[in-house]
């Protein structure tokens, strides 16, 4: 095999989120978020896990940030708690913005660019309370929080992203009720989906006028929709509804200023036409910086039902079931596709405007065990991560302007409704000690990243 080298300034970063891995949930003058609430509901968290201890992130950055700077990242990925700087979406807190500007003063000390995300699904519960995302005035409160956050911190960040994975936000949170807030509304649901945009529009004019030469962007999840059978137009049509609900409905009006049809259609029942105000689309459609992909796995869709039909996030699709092909599995059950990467980079490359693209998470969740010399061979997890930036790679060598991947996690950390018995660190956190222990992911990441180039 030949050695791949990826373009030079190609950024490698590693990733984090907050509810993820700060801890320190009651501290600092920090409330309530959507998640410490939906972590106390008995049966919502896999062993009733919560944001405790996580990873000690809050009071272990510096060490985390050293190990990072150790293995040669050039790049963080983390979020901002909404619920630190404007707790109880209230006044702007001094003492929440103040750790952000220790974390990003550290970062920038060891030459590590800050890749922040205002919203990884931490909405202060108080706003919730309010009527969450499916209220409109959510997503002006969020570009307060914004405008508070850029002012702060705008100086030391060159890039923001408003959002992650919006379709989770909506789509899990408020009508399959996975994640937090829990919802199982529908209709609620589409709502979300329109005001998570528009809160990016906003804070995307906010982030622009307080800092003109800031860089702007969303990071999305993508998988590609593949029918079990194509010559079956139950299947495709299935296919359509689930690319439409999880893609094009976030795509289209950000990258083309407007709603796909079809969707629209199908969301009729729900009634959301009647969120989307004149002006709008002009605010959601400002141009973007950068695009950033989540990339896990793929998405193969039959019309046939399997099981019972419970709350689904796929609103409006009577039956969709997603049978298992013969492939590897990740310890989340995720097929191991890398291919499907390539398929929506390029898919994004051709279908909508060009614009630089980033890999803003990528990588898997598998059991470790620690051998008997006390390190972790995660040949599973270092498999995985080659081979999908074998397959960015070749988006790049096909013209896909990709600058950067993030892998999905530094640390393990809280992994939603999951807790935290799934594992997605290429550094290995032992919860009661917290001690970091880098896993040969870790150590072969670092060589990648070091070289500009899977070697061979
Ligand atoms: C995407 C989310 O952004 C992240 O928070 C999550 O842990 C990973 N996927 C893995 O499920």
């Amino acid at each position: 095999m030949e050695n791949i080298l990826f373009p030079q300034g190609f950024l490698w970063g590693a990733a984090t989120a907050a509810f993820q891995v700060e801890g320190a949930t009651d501290v600092d003058g920090r409330t309530d978020s959507i998640w410490d609430e939906f972590c106390r509901q008995p049966g919502k968290v896999v062993g009733g896990d919560c944001g405790e201890p996580a990873a000690d992130h809050y009071r272990r950055f510096e060490q985390d940030v050293a190990m990072m700077a150790d293995l040669g990242l050039k790049a963080y990925r983390f979020s901002i708690a909404w619920p630190r700087v404007r707790p109880d979406g209230g006044k702007v807190n001094q003492a929440g913005l103040d750790f952000y500007q220790r974390l990003i003063d550290s970062l920038l000390a060891h030459d590590i660019a800050p890749w922040p995300t205002l919203y990884h699904w931490d909405l202060p519960q108080k706003l919730e309370e309010a009527g969450g995302w499916a209220n409109r005035d959510t997503a002006f409160r969020f570009a307060d929080y914004a405008a508070a956050t850029v002012e702060a911190l705008g100086d030391r960040v060159g890039t923001w992203t408003t959002m992650n994975e919006p379709w989770c936000s909506a789509f899990l949170g408020y009508a399959g009720g996975i994640h937090a807030p829990g919802r199982t509304e529908p209709k609620a649901a589409v709502a979300a989906v329109h005001h998570l945009l528009l809160a990016h529009g906003l804070a995307t004019d906010t982030i622009r006028a307080a800092q003109p030469d800031a860089k702007v962007g969303i990071t999305l999840n993508m998988y590609p929709i593949i029918p079990v059978d194509p010559d079956n137009p139950a299947d495709l049509d299935v296919a359509r509804r689930l690319d439409g609900l999880q893609q094009r409905i976030f795509l289209d009006p950000l990258l083309r200023g407007e709603y796909p049809a079809d969707i629209v259609e199908d969301l009729e029942p729900f009634g959301f036409s009647e969120h989307v105000h004149d002006g709008d689309l002009g605010v959601i459609s400002a141009p973007l910086d950068m695009l950033g992909v989540n990339y896990y796995t793929e998405h193969y869709v039959s019309s046939t039902p399997n099981g019972e039909a419970g709350p689904s996030p796929w609103v409006g699709v009577q039956h969709a079931s997603f049978p298992p092909r013969d492939a590897p599995t990740t310890d989340m059950g995720w097929e191991v596709r890398p291919d499907g990467l390539t398929t929506v980079l390029m898919r994004v490359h051709n279908d909508y405007p060009r614009l630089p693209l980033y890999i803003t998470e990528n990588g898997a969740a598998f059991r470790d065990d620690f051998s008997g010399n006390g390190a972790i061979d995660d040949v599973d997890r270092t498999g995985f991560i080659a081979s999908h930036l074998r397959a960015a790679h070749a988006a790049i060598d096909a013209g896909v302007d990709l600058r950067g991947y993030f892998c999905w996690s530094l640390l393990d950390n809280f992994e939603w409704a999951e807790g935290y018995a799934k594992r997605f660190g290429i550094v290995h956190v032992d919860y009661d000690t917290q001690i970091r222990t880098p896993k040969m992911s870790a150590r072969w990441y670092s060589r990648v990243a070091r070289d500009n180039a899977l070697v061979a």
